[in-house]
């Protein structure tokens, strides 16, 4: 073991969360190339899925890499529920998992009860999932909040805060939710794009792949005025939230969805210097048969995948200069050619 890192990968959202970083983050950590998966934000709120061998988990906080018995960080920049935390320890000891390598930076705040009734008093109009987020950052931000490495409890999963070899950060939410680049105030607390994974402690220039995870047809949990009401009374729409599954891993709320709009997606990917995207979910979009993305901000149909795909890959193709690699995934388990 040295202490040299030799490169850093990322998979952060593109969209508003759920867009199957899970999935992403799960196989490249399962290649064995990577001596530390990492969580660099958030906490509590986000919601991971991953089926291994067909089985399914849910994860919240702790890094996928727990899966492969890869060391999994949770970052300075991540705040933590002991309750919640213990919950997840207990789910993931009791489905087989050694979760003696999980490790906690010493200076990630501490989510406590009160942060979770303030957050349930003052921002669930705003749609937060009730995790004590915001109620926390607010707390680190005013320079009051509670430290990991002031907590006694936390004494045995303390991070040395050294990182070497090869390295995987893990994004929560997506890039909309960003806290400088969402639609405030209807974002969450952290910094869900790949400029946010540095806080973890690793030069900026050692990034190597970024994995950008889409979803073929946008979705929203939440509050948003991007995201209207009146989207629930779209029945193609509707179906595409009942083909695709579309509630919430953390909160089972269901998520409201409309077309890919690709303006918006272009902007999430030239920002987050996207080299890989996986775009998921496609034969949600083949069950339902309808095929449409918006574009300068209209709708345009196509009358097959074939078609709607090539035509995403040409603009993408002209306005990402960043891109390297375009693929799609209709696979709960895999990506192909990841
Ligand atoms: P908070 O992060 O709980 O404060 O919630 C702020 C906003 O981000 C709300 O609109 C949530 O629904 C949304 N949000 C937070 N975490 C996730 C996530 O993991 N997936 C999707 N939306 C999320
Ligand atoms: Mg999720």
């Amino acid at each position: 073991m040295n202490n040299k890192i030799n490169f850093v990968d990322i998979c952060c959202g593109l969209n508003w969360g759920d867009e199957a970083k899970g999935k992403i983050i799960s196989q490249l950590a399962k290649s064995g190339n990577y001596d530390f998966v990492c969580r660099w934000a958030g906490g509590s709120n986000a919601g991971h899925t991953v089926y291994i061998n067909g089985n399914k988990y849910k994860t919240h906080l702790i890094p996928c890499g727990i899966f492969y018995n890869v060391p999994s960080i949770i970052g300075p920049d991540c705040v933590i529920n002991i309750d919640s935390f213990k919950k997840e320890l207990e789910y993931l000891k009791d489905s087989g998992f050694n979760i003696d390598l999980i490790k906690i930076s010493p200076k990630a705040h501490v989510v406590t009860d009160k942060h979770i009734k303030k957050d349930i008093d003052c921002y669930k109009s705003l749609g937060s999932t009730s995790n004590g987020i915001a109620p926390c950052y607010r707390d680190k931000y005013a320079r009051i909040g509670t430290q990991v490495k002031d907590i006694e409890w936390f004494k045995h999963y303390l991070w040395d805060e050294k990182l070497y070899g090869n390295i995987l950060c893990e994004g929560a939410q997506g890039f909309w939710l960003d806290i400088n680049y969402g639609n405030y105030p209807y974002v969450t607390s952290s910094t869900t794009a790949p400029y946010g994974a540095c806080s973890l402690g690793f030069p900026p220039q050692l990034i190597r792949n970024i994995y950008g995870a889409s979803k073929i047809y946008d979705t929203r949990v939440g509050l948003d005025p991007i995201f209207p009401e009146n989207l629930l009374q779209n029945k193609d729409l509707l179906s595409i939230i009942q083909e695709g599954n579309e509630f919430g891993t953390t909160t089972g709320r269901m998520r409201k969805v409309n077309w890919l709009n690709l303006d918006k997606l272009i902007q999430s990917i030239n920002i987050t210097g996207t080299t890989n995207i996986i775009i998921s979910k496609v034969d949600v979009l083949e069950i339902v048969n309808i095929y449409k993305i918006i574009y300068n901000n209209e709708v345009i149909s196509f009358n097959s995948i074939e078609e709607m795909k090539s035509h995403i890959n040409n603009i993408l193709e002209l306005y990402c200069p960043y891109i390297k690699k375009i693929l799609y995934s209709n696979n709960v388990e895999v990506v192909e050619n990841l």
